[in-house]
């Protein structure tokens, strides 16, 4: 068993199953990168104020390079021993460099550490969830243009209503695709902000200097108050639900279009190369994509509601529970890149059938509103307008006819009425 970094105090070993129940390095082990960027900025800074020297700064950070790279070729094992990303790469560190390496942590906590950890990481993955999104939403300019002529019935609780272009339909999406996008630009804004320096929470008595750490690593400046620096997860809550909003969005697009591929809509054909068939029944075709993305929706909601409920009872500072924000945060941005990745070439790969989706918005009294429309223009009050339309559908249905066939004839007759 190895010592801890911490045990000084300590007089028995750590029980072996605590050990195993407090580590968190099986997951967080993907936060590496970020933690060495921290720690050389941190290392930089250190030597700038004159708490280590340049030799060692330099030291510190080809180290912190070299064990990159081997923790890229899973060279070290992720033993739980270590507890953390962190323990585990100064562990790795002082291996190597000896004494060095334990100057490290100079004027430096886990807490504010692991916070500098997850901004750099829901910095990095909030610009890629942005791109995917672009690449989504110009895959539906591209599709509103092609189809902004044919027309479709649109519907309202399920039932037809009046006729939409197919286009129009896209568009509807892309607009919501456009507000998830400054949303994400929008909680990135206050995701940017440096918590290093504030140790475990009150600061150090150290001369560091926050706002060069801060600028070394791109962030807009620091977190000032050193409570809130190491506490906040605010970021987490907001990536989660912006996360849980685009999964609303997409599960709707799919519902949509699992509805238009069955044989009963037959609007949309899925392609091979997208579609699966069953083990059993050799007619099948089914849209499993369409249908994991709109399942995979719920585990985002869930780890929404996780990290709000992990956020909502802790007393400031710092506490364990916090560790429990990063699975729930990882699947989250895993989940929802992979629907994004997938959805754009779905959406390239479908054949709508524009010829039946027209014929359906011309038959059936989709018309009904246009028609009492014509009726207001021709000064009729619309109350009355309403009910007249209602009586002519009445007809309609009496003598099994579609809407258009008795309401341009009674136009027509209202017309030449007014002429005579
Ligand atoms: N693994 C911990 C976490 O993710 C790192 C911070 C631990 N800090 C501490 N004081 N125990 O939250």
């Amino acid at each position: 068993m190895k010592n801890k970094p911490w045990d000084g105090r300590f007089k028995k070993p750590m029980n072996p199953r605590v050990e195993k129940f407090n580590a968190s390095l099986a997951f967080d082990h993907i936060l590496y990168k970020h933690d060495i960027k921290g720690s050389q900025a941190h290392a930089k800074m250190l030597a700038r104020q004159g708490l280590i020297s340049q030799h060692e700064a330099e030291k510190l950070c080809s180290a912190l390079d070299e064990i990159q790279v081997e923790l890229e070729q899973k060279l070290h094992p992720l033993d739980p021993s270590y507890e953390d990303i962190h323990m585990l790469i100064e562990g790795l560190l002082i291996k190597k460099i000896g004494d060095i390496g334990k100057k490290l942590h100079t004027g430096r906590s886990r807490n504010d550490q692991v916070a500098v950890d997850l901004r750099l990481y829901t910095r990095e993955v909030s610009l890629n969830i942005k791109n995917l999104l672009q690449e989504l939403i110009s895959t539906l300019n591209t599709l509103a243009h092609k189809h902004s002529k044919d027309s479709m019935p649109g519907y309202t609780h399920l039932q037809q209503a009046q006729p939409v272009f197919l286009g129009q339909y896209f568009e509807a999406y892309l607009a919501m695709f456009q507000r998830d996008i400054s949303r994400l630009e929008d909680a990135c804004k206050r995701m940017n902000f440096s918590p290093l320096g504030a140790g475990a929470l009150a600061g150090s008595s150290l001369p560091l200097d926050r706002q060069w750490v801060a600028k070394e690593l791109e962030f807009d400046g620091i977190i000032k108050n050193t409570l809130d620096a190491v506490s906040d997860r605010d970021y987490i809550m907001e990536l989660c639900s912006i996360a849980a909003i685009i999964m609303v969005h997409l599960s709707r697009l799919c519902e949509d279009l699992i509805l238009w591929a069955t044989t009963e809509f037959s609007f949309v054909m899925l392609d091979d190369a997208f579609a699966t068939g069953s083990s059993l029944m050799p007619n099948k075709k089914n849209p499993d994509v369409l249908e994991l993305i709109r399942g995979k929706s719920g585990r985002v909601f869930g780890h929404l509601i996780g990290i709000l409920t992990v956020m909502k009872g802790i007393p400031l500072a710092y506490n364990k529970d916090m560790q429990e924000d990063k699975e729930g945060l990882f699947d989250t941005v895993n989940t929802l890149a992979a629907c994004l990745e997938i959805i754009s070439p779905f959406l390239k790969s479908l054949q709508f059938n524009t010829k039946l989706m027209h014929e359906k918005s011309t038959i059936g009294h989709l018309c009904a509103t246009a028609a009492l429309e014509a009726l207001v223009m021709k000064g009729i009050p619309f109350r009355d307008a309403h009910h007249k339309v209602g009586e002519w559908i009445k007809e309609a249905d009496e003598h099994g006819l579609p809407l258009a066939d008795i309401a341009d004839k009674a136009l027509k007759a209202i017309d030449s009425d007014r002429h005579s």
